[in-house]
């Protein structure tokens, strides 16, 4: 089974959030399972492109008010575990940044180069699977766009990663679009603006997303999307995203200073811990609380300067963030680093080692978030032994439950200062009960949240469209 994920991220090509971790992971899964998946995804000017070799195996060009070149690019030395098929628009997508201000243009670009590319292809996709906004108009493009009738009969799929981001711009961009029957334009309209995101859940033949609790939360929280979600319920499903067990595995993570496996997790924590702490002036002797992730209202990060305060006036915790994003939560979180040096440190920026040395050093992670559609950093923590502290919401539902009810981690209900306070308490005593702490690490660490079942499940979704 021939399928290509479209996606604006892939790690370790180009990430910004979970969606990077996802479409880097799940065609690995796919193709350990017999298919032959692959992924589309830009050309970015970064780091990972500047130092890899590519080969063109394609050239075009299209119009988008002005004609632009293309090239299909690909690895020359490839230890991904799928192909990836980078599309590099010169003066339009080829950028040291993923997401900016004139994003209608640089995805609408991206998107017609990868379709431009894909239908002259021999052997033609038997699934195209789309991910999130940024390839949201696929799905009509193929099935209404004269230039792409040979994908008409294609199956398309479109996994939502968040529904907060639709992509809307106006109509006086409808010309942009390749030519289509126009009276089918309805299909690309959500409340007066051409929506991607309501356009492929229109268009999709399947609609999922990250997880079986979110799918629920949409009905009645989706930014507008309400009623289209309900009414396409049918062809929906969520899916529970899986992690990249391979590469984050404390036991063989090059990252981490100690690799541990669940026979070494005490003094493999504590060796990390014990780094961590000495680099960032922090006392190894408390219980570690970290936060990791964008500094962004849906992720509760707002609420973190008051809720860490909370906890650091008693002296008994020390406290890592590690993130960027909204800058008046930087400065807020920044600024506690004077008030309370030894205990607490922010970290701005984004640092993906030091982000796998957090998840082995920390005792406890920090997740309030208002949004949630999967959340990955909960799955990780578990996978390195740190209790996970989270918002009963999306797929942290779906993922964690309560040491004080036959489960493992923390979780409260609601993201409010008073509620992750509240959790902070109850995670001090329980890092206090230690023998019960020390157990639940080997609970923690025995999960499997590996892509195994969840590749599974999309490959049955596939071959449910084909066969
Ligand atoms: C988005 C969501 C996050 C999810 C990720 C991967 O970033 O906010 O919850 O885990 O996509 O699907």
């Amino acid at each position: 089974m021939t399928i290509y994920h479209i996606s604006a991220e892939c790690y370790p090509v180009a990430k910004v959030g979970g969606l990077g971790d996802v479409v880097g992971a799940l065609p690995k899964y796919q193709n350990e399972m017999g298919a032959a998946s692959s992924v589309i995804m830009p050309f970015y000017n970064n780091k990972f492109t500047n130092s890899n070799k590519f080969k063109k195996v394609f050239g075009g060009r299209f119009n988008l008010g002005v004609p632009f070149d293309f090239d299909i690019l690909t690895l020359i030395d490839n230890a991904l575990g799928y192909d990836v098929y980078l599309v590099d628009i010169p003066g339009l997508l080829y950028t040291d940044y993923v997401y900016s201000s004139n994003d209608t243009e640089r995805f609408l670009g991206f998107q017609i180069a990868a379709l431009d590319w894909l239908v002259q292809l021999d052997h033609k996709p038997e699934v195209v699977h789309c991910h999130d906004h940024h390839t949201g108009l696929i799905p009509f493009m193929m099935s209404q766009c004269y230039a792409y009738a040979q994908l008409k009969n294609t199956p398309s799929v479109f996994t939502i990663h968040n529904a907060q981001y639709q992509g809307w711009f106006g109509h006086d961009k409808i010309h942009l679009i390749p030519p289509f029957d126009f009276s089918k334009v309805g299909l690309l309209d959500w409340q007066n603006l051409i929506n991607p995101m309501a356009c492929a859940i229109k268009c999709a033949w399947k609609v999922t997303t990250v997880s079986p609790n979110y799918m629920e939360e949409l009905n009645y929280g989706a930014n507008g999307l309400e009623d289209l979600l309900r009414y396409e319920s049918g062809k929906c499903v969520g899916i529970l995203n899986g992690i990249d067990a391979e590469l984050w595995n404390p036991a063989t993570d090059d990252s981490l200073i100690k690799n541990y496996s669940i026979k070494t997790v005490a003094t493999g924590k504590k060796a990390n811990k014990a780094w961590l702490c000495k680099e960032f002036n922090l006392n190894p002797k408390l219980p570690l609380f970290a936060f990791i992730g964008r500094l962004v209202g849906e992720k509760g990060a707002d609420l973190l300067p008051d809720i860490f305060h909370n906890a650091l006036v008693h002296k008994n915790v020390s406290i890592f963030m590690l993130g960027s994003g909204d800058v008046a939560m930087e400065y807020q979180l920044e600024k506690l680093k004077y008030q309370f040096e030894g205990y607490y440190h922010a970290y701005i920026g984004y640092n993906e080692r030091l982000a796998h040395i957090v998840y082995a050093a920390a005792d406890f992670l920090l997740m309030p978030s208002r949004v949630e559609p999967c959340g990955l950093n909960q799955m990780y923590a578990l996978r390195y032994g740190t209790v996970p502290i989270v918002n009963k919401i999306g797929g942290l539902k779906d993922t964690v439950q309560d040491f004080e009810n036959n489960g493992f981690g923390i979780l409260h209900d609601g993201a409010t200062v008073h509620e992750g306070s509240f959790a902070i308490h109850r995670a001090i005593n329980f890092y206090n009960d230690t023998e019960q702490f020390k157990a639940n690490r080997n609970v923690m660490m025995k999960i499997d949240h590996s892509w195994n079942s969840s590749a599974q499940a999309y490959i049955n979704l596939y071959n449910s469209l084909i066969l």
